[in-house]
């Protein structure tokens, strides 16, 4: 949970926009943007875990990328540190991220695809020790041995290939790997999506308990809403690069205020008969970011849009406590969530 110490949020993303630049022609002119990340505002406390969610394109890794400066954001900013040495990330030069690039680190959906198969497990976790200059013989030796006994892995096995590994395995690795810098705040981009049920489980308690040893913040993006409620302390759902619901996790789930929110609700999977609620199938694909529909983005698909809602842009308002949504009608509708999780 988070532990909000002195009421600074770690990470303020302020109207942040990632538009990618659509060129044709053999001058590769620009004729348009995809705009992936449209004016998205959150903040994540120090401890917290903010879960991302939202169909794919929507915009989630996009946003986990400018957090880690893989991209330069378009427009708005991303403030750092919950001290007064706030820094804009967005606005920082190259030179000046090594630091950031320490504290801030990523995990990948598919561990196999991020893992080097010709680096040892042991180069794999050691090397951004190197990089950083913070260890060197023994002492990387036995660094990378407890981070691997942490993660649950055998630090006999630090030889080995990847191509060795389970997938579950392998993820830990991954882990492993993102938190020998000794992170602030880790983005887990889809860290469990690839695998399977049991070994998810796993993972997920690793997370937390990682989390408790490390006091880590989180940012959890996934397309999974029931893993998303496991871990998240907030919510944020996506939809076409715009922010469209954020609420405390049970909140989000019992309460939904967006139609969208309760479309995905309704599509997972609860094993508890009393948790279920009637599907919503969604017709049609997520909007084009490049070519969204007018007024609310989400009418073309919404059960419940009226006319206005063809052309009036809804914007994001409080709808009750610490919780927000776009919609016009998020007050009069009667939108069904799922009860809350049994201990
Ligand atoms: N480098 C890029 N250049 C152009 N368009 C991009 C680029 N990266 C992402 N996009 C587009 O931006 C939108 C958002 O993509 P993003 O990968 O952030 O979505 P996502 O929510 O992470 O989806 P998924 O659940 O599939 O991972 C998509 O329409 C995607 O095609
Ligand atoms: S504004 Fe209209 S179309 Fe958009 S979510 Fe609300 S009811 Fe649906
Ligand atoms: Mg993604």
């Amino acid at each position: 949970m988070a532990e909000n110490t002195n009421g600074r949020a770690l990470l303020t993303i302020d109207n942040l926009k990632m538009h990618f630049p659509i060129r044709k022609g053999v001058l590769r002119r620009i004729v348009g943007a995809v705009k992936a990340v449209d004016d998205v505002s959150f903040d994540i406390m120090p401890g917290e875990t903010l879960g991302l969610v939202g169909e794919s394109g929507c915009g989630k890794t996009t946003i986990g990328r400018c957090i880690v400066r893989a991209y330069t954001p378009t427009g708005g900013h991303i403030l750092y540190g919950a001290d007064d040495s706030g820094v804009d990330l967005a606005r920082l030069e190259e030179s000046n991220l090594k630091a950031y690039r320490r504290k801030i680190r990523m995990i990948f959906q598919d561990p196999y695809a991020s893992l080097n198969p010709r680096m040892t497990v042991f180069d794999i976790v050691a090397d951004p020790m190197r990089i950083h200059n913070i260890a060197s013989g023994s002492e990387l030796e036995d660094r990378v041995n407890t981070l691997l006994r942490q993660v649950g892995l055998r630090p006999e096995h630090m030889r080995r290939y990847p191509h060795a590994f389970s997938g579950g395995q392998r993820q830990r690795i991954g882990i492993a790997r993102a938190l020998a810098l000794e992170p602030e705040l880790v983005v887990a981009d889809e860290a469990v999506s690839a695998l399977d049920v049991s070994v998810r489980a796993q993972i997920l308690n690793l997370m937390l308990q990682l989390q408790k040893d490390y006091n880590l913040t989180y940012l959890f993006i996934s397309h999974d809403l029931s893993v998303v409620e496991y871990l998240a302390d907030r919510v944020a759902v996506m939809y076409v690069g715009k922010l469209v619901e954020m609420a405390p996790t049970n909140e989000l789930y019992n309460n939904p205020r967006h139609p969208y929110t309760e479309a995905l609700l309704s599509a997972i999977p609860v094993p508890d008969p009393r948790r279920r609620s009637k599907r919503i199938v969604l017709e049609g694909d997520v909007a084009d970011p490049a070519n969204p529909p007018s007024g609310c983005y989400f009418h073309p698909r919404c059960p419940y849009a009226k006319e206005r809602c063809r052309t009036e842009t809804p914007h994001l308002r409080t709808v009750g406590p610490k919780h927000i949504a776009a919609c016009h009608f998020a007050e009069e509708l009667e939108l069904t969530g799922i009860p809350p999780l049994e201990d």
